[in-house]
């Protein structure tokens, strides 16, 4: 049963549903009939309602346009063979959420309010959660501020927002990945751990310079010395060296990444060592040209395992081993997938199911 808390359903007169075609989509750019909205004013969330998907009108003064306090969240849900619905360890996205609502200086979003949003949404759009090979409904719950004021302190008037986006996969190859040691994603102290707009905003420069060098993803590095690996545009990067599975621990710059904590878990289940420790570029370097970095791969939701195929550093092209050979970020990646899917048992306790 889903707890209805007191959120009003007006549903749209114009489903797009009929033109819906989940043979050939796309990450991130089909959304579905409606979204969740509140409002927080007063120190509480108003107005919980799931209305038909529209344009907001703002006010040109409204202070998340000018100082950025905006945040979000992704997730993924599917459908099993029951016709069920399922989400996979959405607790640690409410968590993150609030986490990164501190880090800004947002308000606080209650965990029941977080998940009732989400799962009613999804039942009023369960007919958009697509059952195609690879892909998924993409949620993408939001909050950003709605005080109309040009003073620097944080807003006192918030929108919690959820839309749901039918998608394909977002890495549909193996990808090309460059070390970058000229900018920074994250400094100690500063917002790298929190899931927030101008981080991604910041890391678009860089990302378009090396694609235009022909990568598809930066290895973002520190910033203070460049000479550690943090973690990928959109994801946590992994390497497996002498069959070890290295990974860079969870500090201010890191984002906690759900599929991270996953991989970590089931690396540990299936008797793989683990070291969660500063993971040297230059060892990285030296395993790839010794031919001893049997893996490397980025994690996250939307990418789930994303696959690298070859790192560029200091103007060098470091090819890595046959992804088709590589057996154990197959095996994390059909794992979770499936184990998403309601196709295995759910042995860890990740899947809530509605
Ligand atoms: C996710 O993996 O869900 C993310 O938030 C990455 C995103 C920026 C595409």
């Amino acid at each position: 049963m889903i707890d209805s808390l007191d959120i009003t359903i007006q549903k749209t007169e114009n489903s797009k549903l009929k033109d819906f075609d989940p043979s050939n989509l796309k990450f991130g750019h089909t959304f579905s009939d409606h979204m969740f909205v509140a409002d927080y004013k007063d120190g509480e969330w108003t107005d919980l309602r799931i209305i038909p998907f529209d344009d907001f009108s703002l006010s040109p003064a409204n202070s998340a346009l000018h100082y950025g306090q905006s945040i979000f969240e992704g997730m993924k849900a599917f459908k099993n063979q029951d016709g069920e619905i399922l989400l996979f360890r959405p607790e640690m996205n409410a968590k993150r959420f609030n986490n990164s609502a501190e880090r800004m200086c947002m308000a606080e979003v209650p965990e029941e309010l977080f998940m009732n949003a989400i799962k009613q949404l999804l039942k009023v759009d369960e007919d958009w959660i697509p059952d195609t090979p690879g892909s998924s409904m993409y949620i993408r719950p939001f909050m950003f501020a709605t005080d109309n004021f040009l003073g620097v302190r944080p807003s006192e008037t918030y929108k919690f927002v959820v839309i749901n986006s039918p998608s394909g996969p977002y890495y549909a190859d193996p990808v090309r990945v460059k070390i970058e040691t000229e900018f920074t994603r994250a400094a100690k102290g500063g917002t790298g751990s929190a899931k927030t707009a101008g981080n991604y905003a910041g890391s678009l420069y860089p990302a378009q310079k090396a694609k235009k060098e022909g990568f598809d993803q930066l290895i973002w590095t520190d910033g203070a010395t460049h000479n550690f690996v943090e973690e990928a545009g959109t994801m946590n990067v992994m390497f497996l060296i002498d069959g070890k599975l290295r990974t860079t621990p969870l500090t201010s710059t890191i984002l906690p990444g759900v599929t991270r904590d996953s991989v970590l878990q089931l690396a540990k289940h299936w008797d793989v060592p683990v070291e969660e420790a500063p993971v040297k570029v230059d060892e990285v370097i030296k395993a790839a040209k010794e031919g001893r970095l049997q893996d490397a791969f980025g994690v996250g939701t939307a990418a789930t395992i994303a696959h690298i195929k070859e790192i560029g550093y200091e103007d060098q092209l470091y090819t890595l081993p046959d992804v088709e050979k590589r057996e154990f970020s197959a095996r994390l990646r059909d794992y979770l997938e499936d184990v998403k899917r309601g196709k295995i048992e759910d042995e860890h306790n990740w899947i809530t199911k509605f």
